[in-house]
């Protein structure tokens, strides 16, 4: 069989069907193959096929797709791996032959384990991906819990597709809010509650000192009216403030030593937390890590390249001239001062060179779309020959996000509070509660995962409420529902005891019930849904696939015994469910998730 530029047989075996649907096809009709191997997709539903082909996707001139379509069907000859060939309208339905299919799924699933899936596409190329990205000293919001969530799973998925991947953090770590933060600190900071509690002491003392700043200009603005003259200043501890960034900035001693360990401590407590999720950064980067001669340089170009104008003291660039929605945007202030956007431009140019990367991923809240859009025409008006390679993965907000604590929230309480009602929750069932070894444990991983499926089951885009009931029942599609999942999937093998050579040696075409073809013809699907999701930048696409794995698998319990069945069946039986077993924890893994054998 002839083998595709990007197909690997031996990694995903359905490529053989495809190679071989795609040449015979190609022999009668005089189409090239590649055409049609790229028009060939997955059914929504087995009825239908196991793939399907849209013959006007093919673009044909002359005879209508239906006429076409029965044609190739009648001239498909009989072989080894399809069943007769269906014609159904301007389509191509094709079944595949479940005799071949399971001999190659499930061995190739068995012998390559959790390297069953990813299909090494990436291979020789580098992607940033730039996820979570909180602000020292102010609450890890929404939109980070789902920036870390959604960009540590699109790390994992290059990654297991032979990407060299740089997962980086980049602090909100600059700025006027960290000169009130030292003024604040001074007066209301606690050594002891900073080295002990960091981020949640780091908080406090902002609100504390933002609530001073706040009342003083309410003073002013009085003096102000009463005085009959416009309010110039916002009173004593704001200036404080100012001063203090100034001072940084201007790298004085005392203000960036300070400053400095709060970006240490907060950072070696993200570090923590993160590990919680199961995510490691490579670079923990920030808006104060762009080099002062990388700002100049920045502002340089934008003049010499006729990019940026001055605008009352000011300078913008004017995007309005490309695209009326993109609007000015200002890169320096009047006294001299940088912007987000301009840290933004340099942080860019920073990374390419120490990276080179092929691709750059921004995983940031819809609410920044301007920004990147901003950001990512600057990139090309600058003519950098990378521009292109930049790409934002947006994403919707969490309604009513709060916990008992209030709703201020930072993630360590969010997964604190999940693993709690996760315990509430399996409490509930006594009996099996009593059979928990480390309910503890496990509730916080089952609770975590409650949080993490909830944020991945719809489109990124879309908005969702954050719902700690749902998240942590057992019912619907959960994160408990594919812990449960794949908990009885291991406890069946545990039961079960047989040898792993007998599995390995089990005879397959004892899998005769629907139940088993169906769940094989689902497991075959899974590394073209992982080349799919490449595409797709969507976590649902790995989401929604599970659940419809798992589905398939509860409907087969009752059908499919192992225990007190004939060995030989119970061995074959054995390995479609280990192999469903398999599969399930290579894509809870790749979501992020650490799936637990008992439960
Ligand atoms: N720190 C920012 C915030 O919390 C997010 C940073 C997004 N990344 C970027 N390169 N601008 O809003």
């Amino acid at each position: 069989l002839p083998v595709f530029p990007y197909s690997n047989p031996t990694t995903n075996p359905v490529d053989i069907f495809r190679c071989y649907i795609s040449e015979t096809l190609a022999g009668i009709s005089g189409v090239d193959s590649k055409l049609i191997y790229d028009a060939l997709e997955w059914t929504q539903s087995f009825e239908k096929g196991d793939l399907i082909l849209a013959i006007p996707r093919l673009r044909l001139k002359g005879q209508k797709p239906d006429v076409i379509a029965k044609e190739w069907a009648e001239k498909f000859p009989e072989n080894p791996y399809t069943e007769p060939i269906k014609a159904a309208g301007t389509f191509l339905q094709f079944f595949f032959k479940t005799e071949i299919l399971k001999q190659l799924v499930i061995p190739t699933i068995l012998k390559r384990k959790s390297a069953y899936g990813p299909v090494n596409t990436g291979k020789g190329k580098r992607v940033i991906v730039e996820f979570s990205s909180p602000n020292i000293a102010k609450p890890f919001h929404a939109g980070h819990l789902r920036s870390t969530i959604i960009g540590g799973f699109l790390s994992n998925l290059h990654e297991s597709c032979g990407w060299d991947v740089v997962r980086m953090n980049y602090l909100g770590d600059w700025g006027k809010q960290f000169g009130i933060l030292g003024v604040g600190f001074k007066r209301f900071g606690s050594e002891e509650k900073l080295l002990a509690d960091p981020i949640h002491h780091l908080f406090e003392v902002y609100v504390q000192i933002n609530r001073i700043i706040e009342e003083e200009k309410e003073v002013e603005k009085k003096a102000a009216e009463a005085a009959g003259v416009k309010q110039t200043h916002n009173g004593p501890t704001d200036e404080e403030a100012k001063n203090f960034f100034v001072r940084m900035e201007n790298g004085d001693e005392e203000a960036v030593a300070l400053w400095k360990r709060f970006r240490e401590l907060s950072i070696e407590k993200y570090i923590a937390t993160y590990a919680r999720l199961n995510i490691q950064y490579d670079v923990y980067s920030g808006e104060s890590q762009v080099s002062k001669e990388t700002m100049q340089k920045v502002s340089q170009m934008l003049k010499e390249k006729n990019i940026s104008e001055e605008s009352e003291g000011a300078v913008i660039v004017d995007l309005t001239k490309h695209s009326k929605k993109l609007g000015k945007a200002i890169v320096q202030k009047k006294d001299g001062t940088t912007l987000y956007l301009t840290r933004d431009i340099g942080a860019a140019m920073e990374r390419y060179e120490q990276y080179k990367f092929d691709k750059m991923i921004y995983v940031v809240a819809s609410q920044q779309d301007l920004h990147l859009q901003q950001l990512f025409k600057i990139l090309s008006l600058l003519e950098f020959d990378w521009a292109d390679r930049v790409q934002h993965i947006n994403f919707g907000m969490v309604l009513g996000m709060s916990t008992r604590k209030g709703t201020v929230v930072f993630l360590d309480d969010i997964l604190a509070e999940a693993k709690d009602r996760m315990h509430e929750v399996m409490k509930k069932n006594e009996e099996k509660y009593k059979q928990v070894e480390n309910p503890d444990a496990i509730a916080d991983t089952v609770g975590r995962t409650g949080v993490m499926i909830q944020d991945m089951s719809g489109k990124r885009i879309n908005n969702y409420n954050f719902d700690l009931d749902r998240m942590t029942s057992f019912e619907g599609d959960t994160g408990p529902y594919l812990q449960y999942a794949h908990s009885r999937l291991c406890s069946i093998s545990r039961k079960a005891a047989i040898p792993e050579e007998d599995i390995l040696n089990a005879d397959l075409s004892l899998l005769t019930e629907t139940h088993a073809t169906n769940l094989l013809r689902c497991l075959a699907q899974y590394p073209d849904v992982l080349q799919n999701t490449l595409r797709t930048l969507e976590p649902t696409t790995v989401v929604t696939w599970l659940f419809k794995m798992t589905h398939l698998l509860s409907s087969s319990y009752d059908v499919l015994r192992v225990i007190g069945e004939d060995p030989k069946k119970a061995a074959a039986r054995l390995a479609l469910y280990e192999s469903a077993r398999q599969v399930l924890n290579n894509g809870m893994k790749l979501l992020g998730l650490s799936p637990v054998e008992r439960m």
